[in-house]
């Protein structure tokens, strides 16, 4: 039987259909589905006879290395998140926002390899090269000698890249504006995009370079059409940041090389982005002292104790249905420790409307906030402040215990790092300068705080004492 013809591609997912129809079945989006003309991406045509495969050379697993296997960029923050810096003949897709400020982190990491005399070059599709320039201008890297070029054809770009001395790192910006003659379909849909992306990736696998491709996001946060690409690259980073702060967050989702759970803090300042060495500085640097509703989180994100504020505010609803909204952290999470307040604690929240922040933009996906949160919240309906030295860590569980969790020992050293006198968490943490008040139950620690209200609730709407 004849294999059918498939030439219908979902421009979301790059599902692959024999015709035409609105919804794609892979991904569920509307209307992404467009016809491409897959035949030209075969590489057997029709009608010619298949090709004797050429021999080549088998090599042992152990042999010399050519160079150091990794090149550091310079950039901490940056070689945090990919493990040490670039591995030979690796790429990398960095996605993110529009406007989030991936261009600006790319220039600076080409103009910090070429300080270090180390051949780097930028390939701009979206923007001229004065463009680029007049960024590099207002970033003060003017002095350094990266190689720029506007160019979309993926064959020109491996043609003069492959000319010369290699570079030891090609910026591709985006990979969503190059195109290549080997297909037909116009660039940006997902057939280009694939194709373009395998003729770099097969150009720094053969030359040793390093490519970076940055890859435009959706608004539901998946890079866009491209998400084939993610398959075939080493590593994908991800650059985050809420619009209206000035953190930016390099998180490693895919890494061959390296591990996933690190993060890069950076803030956008006026001439470039500047390295975060100590995040829980800035995240902790507007503290509201004294008021109802914040909690010090120590969480840990990669293997970086990171310490931030969860703020909450409990107050009575006037809907039907109360109003459970949340900025940084899991929805469901938060549900769920409502719940077991509820259920365990007495806590009766039914008839508020809860809302929970992280301070900073920061998004928090350890479960270990679990405590912090439920002591913001409790401490917000009790209108009753927190001691402004402890800091809060621990699992709920849906019993109402608080459990244990990873590197209780890291999270108490940078709390008393930042000068916090005692923390509030599940027992455990080893050795620690810290007065660790273990909980074993959220009933206690909603007593504990419920004891330390002076006058009854709601009697002094302020909480002030
Ligand atoms: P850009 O790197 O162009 O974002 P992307 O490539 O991800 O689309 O960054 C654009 C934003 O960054 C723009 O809103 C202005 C801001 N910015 C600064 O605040 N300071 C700077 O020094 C630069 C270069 C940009
Ligand atoms: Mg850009």
């Amino acid at each position: 039987m004849a294999r059918r013809e498939q030439s219908f591609i979902c421009q979301n997912c790059g599902a692959a259909y024999g015709r035409w129809q609105g919804k794609c079945d892979a991904c569920g989006e509307w209307n992404t589905i467009a016809e491409e003309s897959s035949a030209t991406a075969r590489p057997q045509l029709p009608g010619r006879a298949p090709r004797k495969g050429r021999l080549f050379a088998l090599e042992p697993l152990a042999g010399a290395a050519h160079d150091a296997p990794r090149l550091p960029s310079g950039i901490a923050e940056f070689d945090r998140v990919t493990g040490g810096g670039f591995v030979r003949g690796s790429v990398l897709l960095l996605g993110g926002d529009p406007g989030i400020g991936k261009s600006t982190l790319l220039i600076q990491v080409a103009a910090a390899l070429a300080r270090d005399k180390r051949r780097a070059v930028y390939i701009s599709g979206e923007e001229a090269v004065a463009q680029v320039r007049l960024r590099a201008e207002r970033l003060g890297l003017t002095g350094a000698q990266v190689e720029l070029a506007a160019e979309t054809s993926v064959e020109d770009i491996v043609a003069t890249l492959g000319e010369g001395e290699t570079p030891r790192l090609a910026i591709i910006d985006s990979i969503q504006t190059m195109w290549t003659d080997t297909v037909e379909s116009a660039p940006g849909t997902v057939t280009q995009v694939r194709a373009s992306a395998q003729a770099l990736i097969r150009f720094a696998k053969r030359s040793g370079a390093a490519v970076i491709l940055v890859g435009h996001v959706t608004k539901d946060g998946q890079i866009a059409g491209p998400r084939v690409v993610e398959h075939m690259v080493d590593a994908v980073l991800s650059f985050e940041g809420e619009g209206s702060h000035q953190f930016r967050i390099l998180r490693a989702v895919k890494n061959r090389f390296g591990p996933t759970d690190e993060i890069g803090v950076f803030e956008m300042t006026g001439g470039g982005l500047r390295e975060i060495a100590n995040p829980s500085e800035l995240f902790l640097s507007e503290r509201d002292l004294g008021s109802p509703g914040t909690a010090v989180f120590a969480g840990i994100e990669g293997s970086r104790p990171l310490l931030v504020e969860i703020q909450a505010l409990v107050a009575p609803t006037s809907l039907g249905t109360p109003r459970r909204a949340v900025v940084g952290w899991d929805q469901n999470r938060l549900s769920m420790v409502l719940a077991v307040l509820e259920a365990h604690c007495g806590v009766k929240l039914s008839g508020h409307d809860v809302y929970l922040n992280v301070a900073g933009g920061l998004r928090i996906q350890e479960p270990a906030a679990d405590l912090a949160a439920a002591a913001a919240l409790v401490s917000s309906l009790a209108h009753a402040p927190l001691p402004a030295d402890a800091v809060y860590f621990g699992e709920v569980s849906l019993s109402g215990a608080i459990r244990p969790v990873t590197q209780a020992a890291a999270r108490l050293k940078e709390a008393q790092k930042l000068g916090f006198g005692r923390a509030i968490a599940p027992e455990g943490g080893g050795e620690h300068g810290l007065a660790l008040q273990s909980v074993t139950s959220l009933a206690s620690l909603v007593a504990d705080i419920a004891a330390s209200v002076p006058i009854p609730k709601f009697a002094n709407p302020r909480g002030t004492p």
